[in-house]
């Protein structure tokens, strides 16, 4: 079990010490990688599979102090250099913030991962105004601020690799999901534009639709809607943060000679 000091400063925890020699045979060794909303569900899993490769890691948080801790403590045993940040990425000042302190803390991020995400479902004539926004400015305005907040360095050092979280959605629309639809559609526009735009210095900007992944995200789903779903699913289920967060360091890892690209990983249901 790892030890957790607190570093008083600008709200940052370090949690963990560098390990060199388990870290040299990984492919991402001392690369320094943000995900978005890593406390839980698929940032998690991304995180996890980051780690494993070797990577510096950035566990992020908005609510989920504890969840975060228990991730970084996870990698702190592994060997893992890692520390904990919070912010809320809903916010354009503290996407800054949040860059801004793990550049200080663990160095030029060279891997960011645009994966927090929020969804507040409601038919269009029922949706508010609030309900609009807040998906907006967390799904979508933050992958704008967190990307911006990274660009200049990873520009400067010739590598990077950011990796957008859309979603199926974003590609077929869905009832009750204008808000988080239009935000992840953007994402995917977002992804390709950027992607153009910085070829030329050596950063890869992709964007990964999953389809129905099982996170808290899907748990409220009534078990009738779920099962409508699974019907749709050519592959007959639905897909694991696993599976999802095997791309993204596959991206990272192999991924050289790809970018602007909308990885569908879905069991089938967009094609
Ligand atoms: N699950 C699916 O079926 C599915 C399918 C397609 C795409 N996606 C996308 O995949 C991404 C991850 O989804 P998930 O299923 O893993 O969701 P989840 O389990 O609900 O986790 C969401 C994560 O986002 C963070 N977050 C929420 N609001 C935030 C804010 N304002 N600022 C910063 N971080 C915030 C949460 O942090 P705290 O807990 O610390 O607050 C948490 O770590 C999202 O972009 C989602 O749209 C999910």
């Amino acid at each position: 079990m790892g030890h957790e000091s607190e570093l008083s400063h600008e709200g940052e925890r370090m949690i963990s010490a560098p390990s060199p020699e388990k870290e040299k045979s990984k492919r991402l060794a001392g690369k320094v990688a943000v995900v978005t909303g890593s406390s839980r569900g698929i940032g998690r899993a991304i995180a996890k599979a980051l780690a494993a490769e070797g990577a510096v890691m950035a566990v992020h948080y908005c609510r989920g102090r504890d969840s975060a801790d228990e991730v970084a403590k996870d990698f702190e045993r592994a060997g893992n250099k890692v520390a904990v940040f919070q912010a809320d990425c809903s916010r354009p000042e503290e996407c800054h913030r949040l860059l801004e302190q793990v550049a200080r803390q663990l160095g030029k991020v060279e891997i960011l991962v645009n994966n927090a995400g929020i969804n507040r479902d409601r038919s269009i004539r029922k949706m508010s105004a609030a309900e609009w926004d807040e998906v907006v400015h967390t799904n979508l305005n933050s992958v704008f601020h967190c990307t911006k907040a990274v660009l200049e360095p990873m520009i400067a050092r010739g590598w990077g690799r950011i990796i957008n979280i859309a979603s199926i959605i974003g590609q077929t629309g869905a009832f009750g999901q204008a808000n988080y639809a239009a935000a992840k559609a953007g994402v995917i526009a977002f992804t390709k534009s950027v992607a153009q735009e910085l070829a030329r210095y050596g950063i890869t900007v992709n964007a990964i639709c999953p389809g129905f992944v099982d996170t808290d995200m899907i748990s409220n789903m009534p078990a009738a809607a779920k099962e409508a779903v699974k019907s749709r699913i050519p592959l007959g289920r639905f897909g694991d943060a696993d599976e999802v967060a095997r791309l993204v360091r596959f991206l990272c890892t192999e991924g050289d000679w790809i970018t602007g690209a909308q990885l569908n990983i879905n069991g089938g249901q967009f094609m």
